[in-house]
């Protein structure tokens, strides 16, 4: 049975009062140089100092990051609630596990869930799926042994569990991972169960006055037939005016709805429109619709979730990456799987979209800064950027596209499917506008790098442009176990104006941003040679027409602290 996968988040108050306890350098791990034994261990992403991980978190002043967490090897199995705190979300605290597998509710497995902070309290209470006695799918509440405890290091499970049955129509192996819950305008709470009904992926609908006596509503707030099961399924307002993020209770005119369900290894969304008097939620467009297949990142990104962050007031979105190298290799180097970036959500100007974008704490961890303007880059060549540690780097550029013009006429047939376009047009085959963009953990001779890069075309029919981000990994490792198959989305961003990418590399890691934020692409890599200060940047043009970088800033990255557990 697969593995269910989630996560929650928190954020937090207190935070000022109790940023004092964490410091004491000695308890700081030490900066660790390159680990030639660990190369592919990251410096500034979330990683539990071994095992296997997948995973979320919460609030109160400190960010909580609660994830699922095998306290025994580095492959799925034995699943515990793993739990680790911060105040800027770039440093970790890691404590004593939050929830583990102890009752017949539960006794298989304490998966994915999400917490819920109630009115009044300034602490959550989490709602979680356990695999029971049965191997049947069960949700249970859990809730913190000392409310005052700003680390909420102890945790403890309601007497009433399970409460909520996999009863009548639902599959007993299709039943998890609860939301965080909101409450609609007659005070009520409503939570959202991922299933699958009739072969269909559904998003089952419960309400409750309690929190602890949850019913079925009859009609579930949504389901489609061109989908599988629904994993992690989120459910959240997002604001049509301003930078602010909307808490999941409040139910202003001007909020849309997204709802992201995650299966076939992404996390797909739709916008939507939501009466909470009714519950009914209208998609614009629905999942796998053929024109629009919206995606949180067109990589490697997984059972994410969001939450909302009171204190920014924002919202904040993070995703469990999983590894692309084999199983064996996962033993030998004794983890698997990260967090991303937490990423700030917003509802993107078209209204059509999300974008996304690093939260600004990451920031605190660049140091060295190069900067490079107004540089033309003729077709063909490529250019290095020294003066960085280029696997653990910052990368922010834009282009300017002179000659778009001569850009490649296409069928529009030829721009259905970005994923085949760029598989088929790899880095290295030549076009007219791109392809350009970042070449990033290369080799001293360049048989092992990764491409970041975009395309321009121009529709036979319109005469419109159609921008095509591409991630090709092809040749990112001389290892023939890794996985290395390229990524691909459109862009909409209009090219006359500009292109840009940021991309945050970490070791074997990079998460890349294309437009602001419009499209996300996560790649994971293992090159051979090109690792720690072995490893090189480039810019680079393979297509006919010359294109200038109107700007570029790089930047080395610290590294992110680690503060051992403090268990009891
Ligand atoms: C689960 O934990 C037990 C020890 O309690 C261990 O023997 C077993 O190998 C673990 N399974 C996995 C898949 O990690
Ligand atoms: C899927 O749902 C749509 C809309 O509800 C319906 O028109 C269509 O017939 C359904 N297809 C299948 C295969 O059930
Ligand atoms: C890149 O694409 C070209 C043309 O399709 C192909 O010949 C070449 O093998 C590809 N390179 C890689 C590394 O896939
Ligand atoms: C590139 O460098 C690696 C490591 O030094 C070496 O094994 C490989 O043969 C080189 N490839 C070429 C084409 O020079
Ligand atoms: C490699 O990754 C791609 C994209 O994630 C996936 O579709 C494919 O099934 C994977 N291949 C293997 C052999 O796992």
């Amino acid at each position: 049975m697969k593995g269910s996968l989630f996560w929650i988040l928190l954020v937090h108050i207190f935070l000022v009062a109790y940023q004092g306890e964490v410091g004491g350098s000695h308890e700081v791990q030490k900066n660790l140089h390159y680990n030639p034994k660990q190369p592919y261990r990251t410096a500034f992403h979330f990683q539990p100092a071994k095992n296997w991980m997948n995973g979320p978190m919460y609030y109160k002043g400190i960010y909580h990051l609660f994830y699922q967490y095998n306290p025994y090897a580095a492959v799925w199995g034995n699943i515990t609630w793993g739990h680790s705190v911060s105040h800027n979300l770039v440093d970790w605290i890691d404590l004593e596990h939050a929830i583990s597998p102890t009752e017949p509710y539960d006794i298989n497995g304490c998966w994915s869930g999400s917490a819920t902070i109630l009115p009044g309290k300034d602490y959550p209470v989490i709602l979680y799926t356990g695999a029971d006695f049965n191997n049947r799918q069960v949700q249970n509440l859990a809730m913190p042994k000392n409310p005052y405890d700003p680390y909420l290091r102890e945790w403890k499970k309601a007497k009433q569990n399970p409460l909520m049955t996999p009863v009548n129509d639902i599959d007993p192996q299709f039943f998890r991972d609860p939301t965080t819950a909101w409450r609609g305008p007659d005070k009520r709470w409503r939570v959202v169960v991922g299933s699958q009904i009739n072969g269909h992926g559904t998003a089952l609908l419960y309400h409750s006055k309690d929190f602890i006596t949850w019913t079925k509503s009859q009609k579930p707030l949504h389901f489609s037939n061109k989908t599988i099961m629904w994993e992690c399924p989120d459910f959240y307002p997002v604001s049509v005016i301003g930078r602010n993020g909307l808490d999941t209770s409040v139910h202003p005119k001007t909020a849309r709805h997204v709802l992201k369900a995650s299966f076939n290894d992404h996390d797909h969304y739709i916008i939507g429109s939501y009466e909470p008097q009714t519950d009914k939620f209208t998609p614009d467009t629905d999942f796998m619709d053929s024109n629009v297949k919206l995606r949180y990142d067109y990589g490697m990104f997984y059972a994410s979730k969001s939450f909302y962050d009171s204190a920014k007031r924002r919202r904040i979105l993070w995703g469990w990456i999983t590894e692309a190298d084999s199983k064996s290799d996962d033993v030998e180097k004794g983890w698997s799987g990260l967090q991303s970036i937490p990423r700030s959500i917003l509802l993107d100007k078209t209204g059509k979209q999300l974008s996304q974008w690093p939260v600004k704490e990451i920031e605190r961890l660049r140091r060295k800064e190069v900067n490079i303007q107004n540089k033309e880059i003729k077709g063909g060549t490529i250019f290095e950027i020294t003066g960085i540690t280029a696997s653990q780097a910052d990368v922010e550029v834009s282009f300017h596209l002179p000659n778009l013009h001569n850009a490649e006429l296409v069928h529009p047939e030829k721009l259905v499917d970005p994923q085949i376009l760029c598989s088929e047009k790899n880095s290295s085959t030549g076009g007219v506008i791109g392809p350009f963009g970042l070449m990033i953990l290369a080799s001293e001779n360049l048989t092992e790098h990764t491409d970041v890069f975009f395309k321009v075309f121009k529709s036979q029919h319109d005469d419109k442009y159609a921008v095509l981000m591409c991630s090709d990994q092809s040749r990112s490792s001389l290892n023939k176990e890794v996985n290395k198959s390229s990524f691909g989305a459109f862009l909409d961003v209009d090219p006359t104006k500009s292109i840009s990418v940021r991309s945050l590399i970490d070791h074997s890691i990079i998460e890349s941003f294309g437009g602001r934020g419009k499209t996300c692409i996560t790649s994971r890599v293992y090159p051979e040679f090109a690792v720690g200060d072995k490893s090189h940047l480039y810019v680079f043009n393979y297509g006919k027409k010359s294109v200038t970088i109107s700007n570029l800033c790089a930047w080395s990255m610290g590294r992110a602290k680690n503060f051992p557990a403090q268990r009891k």
